[in-house]
């Protein structure tokens, strides 16, 4: 990359997440990238939750070192720093704003645990201080935000890690290794669905005291200020829409990225046909949307998206799961199981393929973990790298997008990055931060 336009662009990206940064600017950027020996040394921002469990796997692994952990909630904080001592016997130092963490040089490798709204900052900012990532789920919370992720990856030249941990579970990469062997034929549709109790969102609450410890403003960050509320905090934040997208982007991006995977070439959605709505009649407290129905169009095939928060069942006795729908027969899975249903040949009077019913899968964040951490030390690709982050992100925003300003179809022009026949959504593609945080910019 020219000299020029990399000072610009640390320059800009400086500009853009606010104070304190210029310490954080690359060092390592351009040099090797990890510790001399084979020790890892790892970061966690954002440790309450799931950001807790990917960490643990990472320190499952021999040689991996927990370092730091930062986290805006001193009561998380001190928790996890004391589970990692307990469990693992090392001892991480605490931090409570991340861009201290980044400044130091120890560190290899940063996890992003945080609610979605704060991917992109401190992804791109962990990039820049020459950190590899494994950031979380939807890769962000807006399109925009997804963009500038993979261009900061990009030009960083940093192994990135997604965290749509499917991509190494076994029930999802043999049905895809299957139907590029052509064992199910061609492929004609792909049905994906996903019903969750959880997807109503939570108990109202009314706004109350901060908790000690606890600094709201930072965890906030480039959303807009508001008054404390238990329910757009810890778990729940995501039925909120300055966080998150509800079960769409929540457990949507995982699935809809098994049907993306299927394809041959793996683009973002022309065409997406939305129904979005809010039909439970449970009192839950939540903006995101309950039931959904969504068609996207494609070059390839067409994938079907059907969501009813508040339930638990659906096709194939599954809550969740995805149907692989080709001309020999159809694979259903999810992430314990899949299933081979044969087409019936009539002049052969025989299943046109074999019928399989496989049943020992399991959860595969350790497997994800691992392959980060071997790319980390091979500087290889990853499983899931921000490029899949961004388009499986698009599959949930444009049909939220859709719902939130109630036009029902929406086309996307990808090489654009624009809605071709909507004002409306356009609006919803880049958020506005608020001060002191900036947007970075490429
Ligand atoms: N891959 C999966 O299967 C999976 C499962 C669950 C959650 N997730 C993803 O993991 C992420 C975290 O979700 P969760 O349910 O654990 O959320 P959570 O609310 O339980 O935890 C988020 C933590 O981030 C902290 N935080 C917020 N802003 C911060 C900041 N600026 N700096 C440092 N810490 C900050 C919060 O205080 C909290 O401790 C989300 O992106 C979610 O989509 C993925």
């Amino acid at each position: 990359m020219e000299t020029n336009r990399r000072k610009f662009l640390e320059k800009s990206i400086t500009a853009s997440l606010g104070v304190g940064l210029f310490s954080i600017l690359p060092s390592k950027v351009w040099s090797a990238p990890i510790s001399p020996s084979d020790q890892i040394n790892v970061a966690l921002i954002g440790c309450n939750g799931h950001g807790f469990g990917i960490l643990r796997h990472h320190l499952n692994i021999p040689g991996v070192n927990c370092v730091a952990i930062c986290d805006v909630d001193e009561n998380a904080l001190n928790r996890r720093i004391k589970e990692v001592q307990d469990s693992f016997g090392q001892n991480p130092t605490p931090f409570r704003d991340f861009r201290k963490l980044l400044e130091e040089k120890e560190i290899d490798a940063v996890i992003i645990g945080t609610p979605d709204h704060w991917h992109c900052l401190i992804m791109v900012a962990a990039c820049a201080a020459g950190k590899d990532v494994y950031v979380e789920k939807p890769l962000a919370n807006t399109i925009g935000e997804c963009k500038i992720m993979v261009q900061a990856a990009d030009y960083y030249k940093r192994v990135v890690q997604v965290g749509q941990q499917q991509r190494s579970g076994y029930t999802f990469s043999e049905p895809i290794r299957m139907i590029r062997n052509g064992d199910i034929g061609k492929i004609r549709k792909v049905n994906i669905w996903g019903n969750f109790n959880y997807g109503t969102g939570s108990i109202p609450a009314a706004d109350g005291a901060l908790p000690a410890g606890v600094d709201y403003d930072f965890w906030l960050g480039p959303t807009a200020l508001r008054p404390f509320n238990p329910n757009r905090f810890h778990g729940s934040w995501r039925h909120f829409w300055n966080y998150g997208g509800g079960l769409m982007s929540d457990w949507g991006v995982h699935l809809l990225d098994m049907g993306i995977w299927a394809m041959e070439n793996p683009t973002a959605p022309t065409k997406v046909l939305t129904y979005a709505g809010n039909l439970s009649t449970d009192i839950r407290q939540r903006e995101t949307f309950d039931t959904m129905t969504v068609t996207y169009s494609n070059e390839e095939f067409p994938i079907t998206w059907d969501m009813v928060a508040g339930t638990q069942l659906g096709p194939y006795e599954k809550p969740y799961g995805v149907a692989f729908i080709g001309e020999k027969g159809t694979i259903v899975a999810d992430r314990k199981s899949f299933q081979v249903f044969p087409e019936w040949d009539p002049e052969a009077k025989a299943p046109k393929i074999e019928a399989i019913n496989f049943t020992e899968g399991g959860e595969s964040h350790n497997l994800h973990v691992k392959n980060f951490l071997d790319c980390v030390k091979s500087r290889e690709t990853t499983i899931c790298p921000p490029e899949t982050g961004r388009i499986a992100a698009l599959y949930a925003h444009i049909p939220n997008i859709a719902g939130r300003v109630n036009e029902p179809v929406l086309e996307w022009d990808d090489a654009r990055q624009t809605f071709t026949n909507s004002k409306k959504a356009n609006e919803f593609i880049t958020p506005t931060y608020r001060s002191p945080w900036v947007l970075p910019k490429f």
